[in-house]
C-alpha cells in the first residue's frame, strides 16, 4: 500500500485525518488495522527484490507495516518531514537516532534541562562508547555556539522542555548546527507540530514521544523520529540512514492502533488546551 496521494497546500488539520497509506482493495471507510507479523509475498522474484530494497512492498512489521506507516506519513505531514520511522518509546526514538548519527570520537551539545533520561543516555551510555557531550543552559545561544567543537555532529534540544518547560530559539540553534557542519535534533513532544514545527524553523530531524500531547490520552507508550534529506549539508541524512536505523527498531510499538486516531485529534486537543491564549500556526 503506498502513500495515499494529496493536493498540496492542505491545511494541518485536514492533513491530520487524510495523511495516511492509501485504502486496501476494500476500500474501507475507517482506517484498516493489520495484526500481522509478516506479508506474504507474491512470487520468489518480488520477494528477492523487497528483500534487497529495489522494490517497494511489505515484508516484516518489525521493518514497517501498513498501521505503522500510516501513523508515521501521518506525523511526516504534520511535522513536514520527508521520512519517519516508528518506534516503541520515546527514548527509544533518541536512542535511534543518536546510534544513526553518532560514533565514537564524534561529540554532541545538549541542552542540560532536557528530560533526564536524554540527559542520561547522551552523557553517560554514550560516553561509554567513546562519544563526547557538552551541556548548555537551554536559553544561553552563546553558550551553545561557544560549546561548538570540530568534532561535533549534533546539537539536541527540548522544547519546552520537561518539567522545566524552558524554550529555546530553533532558528539560532539551526544556524549555530549548520554553520558548524552539524545536525539540530528537536524533540517536539511538548508542543506538537499542532503548536510547533520544528523543521519549518530549520531542525534537520525531530522526535516525539507518543505519550504526552500526541496521544493525550494515556493510552499507548510509542515513538517516532523524523527526518528532511532535502537540504545538500545533510549528506550525512540520506535514505540509508532511515534504512538503517529502521532495521535497528527491534522497536516498533505495538502496532500504533489506538493512535491512528490520535493525529486528527491533536489540533484542536492542542487549540482547546491553550485556551486561546496560544496562537496557532496557520
Ligand atoms: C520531553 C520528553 N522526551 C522524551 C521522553 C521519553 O519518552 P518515553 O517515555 O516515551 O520513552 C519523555 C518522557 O517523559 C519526555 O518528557
Amino acid at each position: 500500500m503506498s502513500e495515499r496521494k494529496l493536493p498540496e497546500g492542505l491545511h494541518i488539520d485536514t492533513l491530520a485525518v487524510r495523511a495516511a497509506v492509501d485504502k486496501s482493495q476494500y476500500g474501507e471507510n475507517s482506517e484498516a488495522l493489520f495484526l500481522t507479523s509478516s506479508f506474504t509475498q507474491p512470487d520468489s522474484e518480488t520477494a528477492a527484490r523487497r528483500f534487497s530494497g529495489l522494490e517497494d512492498g511489505y515484508i516484516y512489521s518489525r521493518f514497517t507495516n501498513p498501521t505503522n506507516a500510516s501513523m508515521e506519513m501521518r506525523l511526516a505531514a504534520l511535522e513536514g518531514a520527508e521520512a519517519c520511522i516508528s518506534t516503541s518509546s520515546g527514548m527509544s526514538a533518541v536512542l535511534l537516532l543518536c546510534m544513526g548519527l553518532l560514533k565514537a570520537g564524534d561529540h554532541v551539545v545538549c541542552s542540560q534541562s532536557v528530560f533526564g533520561s536524554t540527559l542520561k543516555l547522551i552523557g553517560s551510555e554514550f560516553g561509554k562508547f567513546g562519544v563526547h557531550s557538552t551541556f548548555v543552559p537551554q536559553t544561553d545561544v552563546a553558550a551553545w555556539k561557544a560549546a561548538v567543537r570540530p568534532n561535533t555532529k549534533l546539537l539536541f534540544a527540548e522544547t519546552p522542555t520537561n518539567p522545566l518547560t524552558e524554550v529555546c530559539d530553533i532558528r539560532a540553534l539551526a544556524d549555530i548546527a549548520h554553520n558548524a557542519g552539524a545536525l539540530l535534533a528537536v524533540d517536539n513532544c511538548f508542543c506538537t507540530p499542532a503548536l510547533q514545527r520544528p523543521i519549518s524553523l530549520g531542525a534537520d530531524i525531530v522526535v516525539h514521544s507518543g505519550t504526552k500531547y500526541l496521544d493525550g490520552q494515556g493510552r499507548v507508550v510509542a515513538g517516532w523520529v523524523m527526518v528532511v534529506f532535502t537540504s545538500p549539508r545533510l549528506a550525512v541524512i540520506d535514505t540509508s540512514w532511515v534504512e538503517s536505523i529502521s532495521f535497528q527498531a527491534a522497536s516498533r510499538p505495538p502496532l500504533t492502533i489506538k493512535l491512528t486516531t490520535a493525529p486528527p485529534a491533536v489540533c484542536w486537543r492542542m487549540a482547546s488546551s491553550c485556551c486561546g491564549w496560544l496562537g496557532r500556526p496557520g
